[in-house]
């Protein structure tokens, strides 16, 4: 658990807190209960810096006061809704002990204004209208690339394509490779604030009889976003049957051993320089990076002069059955025989498909997330994946996604990563199993709880 209370009372307190929340979903719901939860965790750390001897991790210090300098920077939500609501029920629970029966909760209600009844009602009218105002200008101005900008990124990356095409196809005759296609946000119109990066995907072909998808969870990684490529029969149809047993490593499909072959090729005998002149742009390989990235300047006549680069990662990608494995070295790390699981087409087509049956905003509201998230310090460790599942989720409860909405299922989204990173689990869409927010450490989901928590009474500080 993220407490550990060394002391009597601490526990105490603890097990009251634990208590509070387990109540606050019954009274309020999940989402109002994910929010309170938040605010606990507040309390909960203040808890344990306070019980905590000054010489320990004295370089954290200045953190705590990071902390509470956001804890008054936004004085109504965190003053009221902690220590006025959280912290009087602790003492009166300590106190008295009623353990036993329920604590009725208010509801964090958002609170825009300050105002009687009568107006107040006006007043958040007001405030929502402002807001939707806003939201609806950041996605114009903000998050949307401008129609030229895709195109002329889309056709610089098929330029580069065909050229590594030509000279895959005249370097190895002989490797089996299916249609090398473009991918990723830029070809889905799914990329924002910047046109900046696409991936080449270069397929392998196997023969289904000789390999076998072997899922992360049935093996030794336990993982369920990985996955191992098993060459079968090689009794009778011996080593060098296909032409990918060259990258055999211990029975499996090495995805290491497919990406440097790839890169000897791409990387190092593409004469780049040379085709400086045909593409019209300047094309280098990214030394150094786990991933076949080459990097390319001088998209246009303006991104030359501001140095603005743009990207193309080739994925060495292999489809067997349902499963897209791709060498991404970058997630498999040091697991040399490991692929990664891609599930980023089975969840865009689906996003596709639920906002073409209602003409729904899916879509808008995953590309104002992403840009919001790729603008805020914060928030930066949430990515398109994670914000991908998350409309996902909610299109399972939520029927409506009409323009008109789009404002309220944004702030819903908001919420609803509050309740996921409270918990510290958001679940894959289409592999439950999987979470997605492994991997993140305890600091960045608190770092994002808070951020996201005070965006709840003031979304406008997501939109600077
Ligand atoms: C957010 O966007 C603004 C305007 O585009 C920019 O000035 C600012 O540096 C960005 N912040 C971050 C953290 O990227
Ligand atoms: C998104 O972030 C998670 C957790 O940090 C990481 O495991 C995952 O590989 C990232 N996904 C992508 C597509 O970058």
């Amino acid at each position: 658990m993220y407490y550990s209370g060394k002391r009597r009372g601490e526990d105490g307190i603890a097990a009251v807190i634990d208590f509070l929340l387990s109540n606050a979903r019954l009274v309020l719901g999940v989402s109002g209960a994910a929010v309170l939860g938040i605010a606990t965790l507040a309390v909960k750390r203040l808890i344990e810096r306070a019980g905590r001897p000054p010489d320990e991790k004295p370089d954290k210090m200045t953190d705590s006061w990071e902390e509470l300098s956001l804890v008054s920077a936004s004085p109504k939500l965190l003053h009221k809704s902690i220590e006025g609501v959280v912290m009087k029920r602790i003492d009166t629970a300590t106190q008295k002990a009623e353990l036993s029966q329920a604590i009725p909760l208010p509801s964090p209600e958002p609170q825009c204004c300050d105002a009687d009844p009568p107006q107040r009602r006006k007043h958040m009218d007001l405030c929502v209208m402002t807001f939707v105002d806003r939201l609806q200008q950041y996605y114009r101005t903000r998050v949307c690339l401008s129609a030229e900008e895709v195109s002329v990124a889309q056709q610089r990356a098929l330029d580069i394509a065909t050229e590594i095409k030509a000279f895959l196809h005249y370097k190895h005759p002989d490797m089996p490779l299916g249609d090398m296609t473009l991918a990723g946000s830029l070809i889905d119109n799914l990329q924002v604030v910047k046109a900046d990066h696409a991936c080449l995907i270069v397929p392998l072909q196997l023969e289904s009889s000789l390999w076998t998808p072997i899922a992360g969870e049935d093996t030794f990684l336990g993982h369920p976003k990985f996955c191992m490529v098993r060459r079968e029969n090689l009794e009778y149809f011996p080593r060098g049957r296909s032409y990918w047993d060259r990258h055999l490593l211990a029975g499996y499909l090495s995805s290491r051993l497919v990406s440097e072959q790839l890169g000897k090729t791409v990387m190092e005998s593409m004469n780049w320089p040379l085709l400086t002149g045909t593409l019209e742009c300047e094309v280098r390989p990214v030394l150094g990076s786990p991933e076949l990235k080459l990097e390319i300047k001088g998209l246009s006549q303006s991104s030359y002069e501001s140095g603005e680069r743009f990207y193309i990662t080739v994925l060495p990608t292999v489809r067997l059955g349902e499963m897209t494995l791709m060498a991404q070295r970058e997630i498999t790390g040091s697991f040399d025989y490991v692929w990664y699981q891609s599930l980023y087409t089975s969840e865009t087509a689906r996003l596709a498909e639920l906002d073409k049956a209602d003409s729904g905003v899916r879509r808008k509201c995953l590309k104002t997330l992403k840009a919001v998230c790729c603008n805020c310090t914060s928030l930066r460790k949430l990515n398109a994946s994670h914000l991908r599942n998350v409309i996902l989720h909610m299109s399972e409860n939520e029927a409506d996604w009409t323009e008109s909405v789009f404002a309220d299922r944004f702030l819903q989204a908001i919420t609803e990563l509050i309740g996921y990173l409270e918990t510290g689990i958001l679940p894959s869409y289409f592999k439950p199993n999987l979470n997605l927010f492994q991997g993140l450490n305890e600091d960045d989901i608190d770092e994002m709880g808070y951020m996201l928590y005070s965006a709840i009474t003031e979304p406008e500080i997501l939109l600077i």
